[in-house]
């Protein structure tokens, strides 16, 4: 059963020895918690995919920890990466762009592009720099599961198959960052996260490139439509202010304050399904600031696809 150690000196000292014999971890970082592998092995990255259950054809994020390390995983930096990478990071944004010949095929899921993060938590930090190399790091849950916002939801849905978990309290932020697409002219929102539509658009508009919110074309992943993030229970959604009747199920409300519903969402999912209720009820925010990523994932989490 996987250790929970704190990210003392000697937390850390583990987690980074642990990383550099190939092994792979839970580390947390502001959006979710990640289940990290260092780069360096093809090795650790195959354990991602096989502990997880997720296809070999779904891309990794490589978290760095200082930007100028993007460059040495990429052909190119183009001048939307750079203006984003410089405006967002440290902070809750992933970039795809072209990868270098160099990177593992492993991480990418055989693309020629790779997607880049460089995470605010300052644990990650901590542990990518002393490990001295980048860690790929999807969400440390089950292939399809609700993603982990504390040390305790990775043990509850990994813990047999890892030995350590670093804690870094429960994530800030608490839904999965934002994907943006720099590999053409117009970058693509490819997934919406606390960092907006706008914000990308604002950024982006200083050298007069334009982004597109529909994701078209082959940056389109594999496994991004799919139902992802799914509780058991059944999810009813409904829009903000229109009534209905729960019948006595449970109400989630993420309409009125939707900074701390993303903050608590993965956590009271998961809460309903220890508790075993078959029907949720939720009044979704507005499509609005992270309200789009909140929509987003509880859509998908409703999908019965
Ligand atoms: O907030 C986050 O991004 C968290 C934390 C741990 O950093 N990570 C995360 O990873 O959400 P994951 O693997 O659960 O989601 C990554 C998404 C997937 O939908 C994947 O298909 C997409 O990123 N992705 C990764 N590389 C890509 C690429 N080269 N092209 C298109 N999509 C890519
Ligand atoms: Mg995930």
């Amino acid at each position: 059963m996987a250790n929970i150690v704190q990210p003392d000196a000697d937390g850390v000292r583990q987690v980074v020895d642990a990383l550099r014999r190939g092994d792979i971890v839970g580390l947390p970082t502001e959006t979710v918690y990640g289940l990290a592998g260092s780069i360096t092995s093809d090795a650790a990255l195959r354990k991602i995919f096989a502990v997880k259950g997720r296809p070999a054809d779904h891309p990794l994020i490589v978290h760095i920890a200082r930007i100028e390390e993007m460059d040495s995983l990429v052909d190119d930096v183009p001048p939307s990466a750079r203006l984003l990478a410089e405006s967002c990071w440290p902070g809750p944004l992933t970039i795809i762009v072209r990868a270098s010949r160099q990177l593992s095929r492993v991480v990418t899921g055989g693309r020629d592009t790779v997607a880049v993060r460089f995470p605010a938590h300052l644990v990650a930090q901590t542990v990518i720099q002393q490990l001295g190399s980048p860690v790929a790091a999807p969400s440390a849950n089950r292939f399809g599961h609700v993603s982990p916002t504390t040390a305790q939801h990775v043990v509850a849905d990994l813990g047999s198959s890892i030995e350590w978990v670093l804690d870094g309290g429960p994530c800030a932020i608490g839904v999965e960052s934002t994907i943006v697409d720099c590999t053409s002219d117009e970058p693509q929102i490819l997934r919406p996260g606390s960092i907006t539509s706008d914000d990308i658009a604002n950024i982006l508009a200083s050298e007069r490139i334009t982004v597109a919110t529909q994701i078209t074309g082959p940056s389109r992943a594999s496994g991004m439509l799919e139902r992802h993030y799914a509780p058991a229970a059944t999810l009813v959604l409904h829009e903000p202010g229109v009534e209905f009747d729960a019948a006595g199920a449970p109400v989630l409300d993420c309409a009125t304050d939707p900074i701390r519903a993303a903050h608590g969402l993965y956590a009271q999912l998961r809460t309903y399904d220890e508790a075993g209720h078959p029907v949720v009820h939720v009044v979704l925010p507005r499509a609005q600031g992270i309200g789009f990523a909140l929509r987003d994932r509880l859509t998908k989490a409703a999908s019965s696809a």
